[in-house]
């Protein structure tokens, strides 16, 4: 069972039962990268063209992204790892949070090297009530599993976990953060911010695999515990990404209080509906807004394993491995920022 309390022949890797998280743990260890190795001179220099909406948009970006990879990983800390029993899920989550700890601090490298009022970008997570609704979203969901009441060998139990995992893991890493992620990388599109579009991408291909690990951690759960599929939970799981939409409108009418060039907030919260049909289908639920994707050169694929395909197509020289890490690290250049390919955003 992947989830439940651990015993003493959960401490043993072997034999392995769910391959696909420990394929994920060796996919993600040989995707490792460092936000040093992007230079982002030549986006300062775009930084003195941009607009104050455009400067805005950005600045309300890494407000938002800064704190949130750190609630990731508070959640996975108490909400998620806690309760399986799985030894190659933990590999992989372990190797996931190493992941958020550096999508945090290549976000906080973008916020020294720019000329930003840091002070004030940190406290906007705080004190703008769309950005705060949007964390304690995440916080409602996860205080139930800190609580020593929660007993996950409970039907009861097992809800809450899924309730949380969805919040975090389908919401807010599946939803919110492709959201940001287009927003960021439309300004690559128009030739702006270029490293920092490469630094985006790399978040990207990481993201993808987390989401990729809690849709599976999601259907294995469902299928070991037949008990949960009833309509009323089915409903109240559509629910809680229906509820994180509404959170994401609001918060993106005020990252566009005017929208910039080929931007705004109908455009993004467009977008952020067609992405959460397709999470509602990968969950094996119907799709709810039918929204078109307003963003086509964001995506054309159907799913992550595309965009994973397509990143060990390009960055192959950048891929970390066992056998061959140094000969391909001295081979590794800085990235010239490729045009956005078809696969991205999904
Ligand atoms: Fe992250
Ligand atoms: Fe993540």
């Amino acid at each position: 069972m992947l989830i439940g309390k651990a015993s003493p022949d959960d401490m043993n890797l072997h034999p392995i039962r769910y391959q696909w998280a420990y394929d994920l743990y060796n996919q993600a260890v040989r995707n490792t990268w460092f936000p040093h190795e992007i230079a982002l001179k030549e986006d300062l220099d775009d930084w003195e063209k941009m607009t104050e909406d455009e400067r805005h948009a950005v600045k309300f970006l890494m407000a938002f992204f800064n704190p949130a990879e750190l609630i990731v990983n508070r959640s996975i800390a108490l909400g998620i790892y806690p309760y399986l029993k799985s030894p190659e899920a933990h590999l992989y989550l372990a190797k996931q949070m190493w992941e958020e700890a550096n999508h945090c601090v290549a976000f906080e490298y973008v916020l020294q090297t720019f000329p930003f009022d840091r002070e004030n970008i940190f406290q906007l997570h705080l004190s703008v009530p769309s950005m705060a609704a949007k964390e304690e979203y995440i916080n409602k969901y996860m205080r139930r599993m800190t609580e020593e009441t929660l007993n996950i060998e409970t039907m009861d139990g097992k809800k809450d976990f899924l309730r949380n995992l969805v919040a975090t893991n389908i919401v807010m890493e599946g939803i919110w953060f492709y959201s940001g992620f287009m927003v960021a990388l439309s300004f690559r599109q128009r030739n702006q911010l270029r490293n920092f579009g490469s630094m985006i991408n790399w978040v990207l291909r990481d993201e993808s695999l987390h989401l990729k690990f809690g849709m599976n951690l999601v259907h294995n759960i469902l299928e070991e515990n037949q008990e949960l599929l009833t309509e009323d939970f089915a409903a109240e799981i559509r629910d809680i990404i229906i509820e994180g939409v509404n959170l994401e409108t609001q918060y993106n009418k005020d990252l566009f209080p005017q929208g910039i060039l080929g931007l705004n907030a109908d455009y993004v919260n467009q977008y952020v509906q067609y992405v959460a049909d397709r999470r509602l289908e990968e969950l094996g639920l119907p799709k709810f807004y039918n929204a078109t994707n307003p963003a086509k050169w964001m995506s054309t694929a159907t799913d992550v394993y595309e965009l994973v395909n397509f990143f060990e197509a390009q960055n192959t020289s950048y891929e970390v491995d066992g056998h061959s890490a140094s000969v391909k690290k001295e081979e590794y250049k800085e990235p010239t920022a490729p045009a956005i390919p078809a696969g991205v955003g999904e």
